[in-house]
């Protein structure tokens, strides 16, 4: 989510969430013009576009898209960053890439429906929404404030509940993100996915992905797609797990990207009065857009 996210470094610029049209961004990373104009991008039938609220497996699809293009073959991806094969479109220079790049043009947001191209609503390029329990997003989150030198380090757990449950962190409200996308997605050519279904069944979520994309892949290559894609894989992968990043974005001594890669972790950190108080909140706001999440493996 980040200028970035390349391997360029350089000064630190002051880093600070921004609001555009009720949004935040974080200034020095994101472009409030280009993110303005997303909506004019003209849109190929062959775009794609990977949107998650952060920290719902971006970089996993960014894996796996990457992969299936070149079928497999993780050699052809090892010259390039993840977020260098597959972009992020709110970032500061990435008009000018977007509109240059060769078919098929794939990409990552985290901005919610109102900013997103026009054309997708006349069924032009593809759309992959992915999902994560927001209790699991909470804590992956929090622990990414605390290793990302562009957010707000916060003072402790509960600090971080709070400013989640206000929708005061990049990405705004998770309620609003994924209702505001699955609300609209019959307009679009969509496909939903969770982030657990990829724990629990990485090789039939990656089938669904390849063949809404019409990509044809023959087993093998599902194989290595899908043995490219693991938890342990990326995290040893340099060009896969963002240890390449710039320390002025990511302070690698605190952290890794990929840091546990599990569902249910949110039960180590929620009090009781906190899941309680999620849960109400779930149930009212998620009304409308009744979504099944898994909560816990065990
Ligand atoms: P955790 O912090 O819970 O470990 P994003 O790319 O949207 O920021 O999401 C990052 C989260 O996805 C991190 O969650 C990271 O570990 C997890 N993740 C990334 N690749 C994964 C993989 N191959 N398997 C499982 N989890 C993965």
């Amino acid at each position: 989510m980040a200028e970035g996210f390349s391997r360029s470094s350089g000064e630190a610029p002051e880093y600070k969430l921004v609001p555009l049209r009720g949004f935040n961004l974080i200034s020095g990373i994101h472009s409030p013009e280009v993110v303005d104009q997303v909506q004019n991008f003209e849109i190929q039938d062959s775009d794609v576009f990977v949107i998650t609220y952060p920290k719902s497996g971006t970089i996993w699809l960014q894996q796996i898209l990457s992969l299936i293009e070149v079928k497999g073959d993780v050699t052809a991806t090892n010259n390039q960053l993840n977020s260098e094969r597959v972009p992020w479109i709110e970032l500061l220079d990435s008009r000018k890439q977007f509109v240059s790049a060769p078919s098929p043009r794939i990409r990552v947001s985290h901005l919610p429906y109102k900013f997103m191209p026009l054309g997708l609503k006349q069924k032009k390029g593809k759309v992959i929404y992915v999902a994560r329990n927001p209790k699991d997003v909470l804590v992956s989150y929090f622990h990414f404030h605390k290793y990302a030198n562009m957010l707000e380090t916060p003072k402790d757990f509960d600090t971080f509940f709070e400013k989640f449950m206000e929708g005061n962190v990049f990405g705004n409200c998770w309620f609003e993100h994924v209702k505001s996308w699955c609300s609209h997605k019959d307009e679009m050519n969509f496909l939903y996915i969770t982030y657990e279904e990829m724990i629990k069944d990485l090789r039939a979520v990656v089938e669904r992905i390849a063949s809404f994309l019409e990509r044809n892949l023959t087993s093998q290559q599902l194989n290595d797609v899908i043995e490219h894609s693991t938890f342990k894989n990326m995290k040893n992968n340099p060009q896969a797990n963002y240890q390449q990043i710039p320390v002025i974005l990511l302070n690698h001594q605190l952290g890794t990207f990929l840091r546990k890669g599990t569902v249910g972790d949110w039960k180590n950190y929620f009090t009781v009065a906190q899941n309680e108080r999620f849960d109400k909140v779930y149930q009212q706001k998620m009304k409308e857009v009744p979504l099944s999440f898994i909560w816990d493996m065990n």
